[in-house]
This record gives C-alpha cells, structure tokens and sequence, in this order.
C-alpha cells in the first residue's frame, strides 16, 4: 500500500494491481483500494482474482490478465508466496518484460543481527583459498590481501571501506557487486538466479575466494 501511494502521489504516476485472494474476506486494504480507485480512476486499476472462484493463478491467467498493461510498465513489482511470485516472474517474462524490470520482494527470519560487530575470522573449516583481491567502491581502487574462507563483506568491513550489505544471510541482495574477474564461491544464495551469476554478480556476504586474484566492482 505504501509503494501503490507514493506511486500515485507523483503527477503522472500509475498503477495496475494484480491482487490474488484466497476469497473475498481474504482481501486486506479492500475498503482503501476502493477509495483510492474513486480518488483516482484513470490512475489506479484494481484487478482482483479470487481462488476461490477462479482456482489459483495460473500463467496462462496472468498473461491474459496483464498483456493489456505490458506496453506502458516500467516496473513490475510482486510479492506473496513463493508459487505465486514464480507464476508471475514467468507470465512476466512470457510478455517479454525485462527482468531488470522485474522486482521481488521476500519475507524471511533472519538467524542473527546481521549489524553486530562481526570480526573477520575465517571459517573453521577454511573454503577456498587466500587471494588478492582488487576492489572497486565508491570511485576508490584497492588491493587487498583476502584469507581463504573469510567473506568478501568481512574483508572489506574490516578494511574500514564502507560496502553495503543488510541480511549477512545470501538472502536480500543488498552486498550484490560484479565480479570482473577471477572466481568466487558462494556459501549461501537464496536470491541471485542463473542469469545473474552468468552476468558476474556475487554476494560479497557470502563470497569466499577460489582464484588467485580476484576483481569485483560495487561501481558497474
Ligand atoms: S547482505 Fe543480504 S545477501 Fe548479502
């Protein structure tokens, strides 16, 4: 709700909401989706599906259901159980809608407090080797000597560089950087597909080195 108004409270901004309900008391928001429809009629369109009456939704549905709204998307954004997000990424992409168009959001427990004072001790069980690694941040160039099984965040944190980072899990995506070159391994990942790792992206919270030398940039 909050993305759908700030959406709408730009001048031009508009938005077409796909809401899948198990049924009709199922339909959180029902009463400010109405309000906001009357608010705005030619900016807010509402498109509900209710299992209950239409069975769950399926690709083919979804196409159907967004095709007419494709040409003028500039975001789509989807959230909700996991079968749910997985029909829509593909009814998506089934409608050629660029997957950097393409938004998910997921609700996850984290294990620990991933901003307590965390060292930079390398695994008990060290993974990979030590490396040299050339790390590209904020317009900054630096070459660091990296141990075998520490992560690429811990590396860089411990350096005093500020990189980002949220979940410390492999589970958000807020440490994504782009390897240039060399070879990392991953202990974790929950949210880079194939697409993105063919494209060079790692999570520097999970990545321990498995080259040499390896580069990555925050800046590309
Ligand atoms: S900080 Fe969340 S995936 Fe690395």
């Amino acid at each position: 709700m909050s993305i759908l108004r700030a959406r709408l409270a730009e001048p031009e901004g508009s938005v077409v909401l796909v809401y899948a309900n198990r049924d009709e008391e199922s339909v959180i928001f029902g009463r400010e989706l109405r309000e906001l429809t009357r608010h705005h009629p030619d900016r807010l369109l509402v498109l509900h599906h209710l299992e209950s009456l239409q069975g769950l939704p399926t690709i083919g549905h979804l196409i159907r259901l967004c095709r007419p709204y494709v040409p003028e998307t500039d975001l789509a954004m989807i959230c909700g159980p996991q079968p749910y997000m997985d029909v829509c990424t593909e009814a998506l992409t089934r409608l050629d809608v660029p997957r950097k168009m393409i938004v998910t959001e997921r609700y996850r427990s984290l294990e620990s407090d991933p901003f307590a004072a965390q060292p930079a001790e390398p695994l008990t069980v060290p993974v990979g080797q030590e490396a040299t690694a050339v790390v590209e941040l904020d317009g900054e160039r630096r070459q660091l000597a990296w141990p075998a099984g520490v992560t690429l965040l811990d590396l860089l944190l411990e350096q005093g560089m500020e990189a980002p980072f949220s979940c410390r899990e492999g589970a958000c995506s807020a440490c994504a950087c782009r390897m240039l070159s060399g070879e990392v391994k991953l202990l974790r990942n929950e949210v880079l597909d194939d697409q993105d790792l063919a494209d060079g992206y790692i999570l520097a919270c999970q990545a321990v080195p498995a080259a040499e030398r390896i580069e990555v940039s925050y800046d590309e």
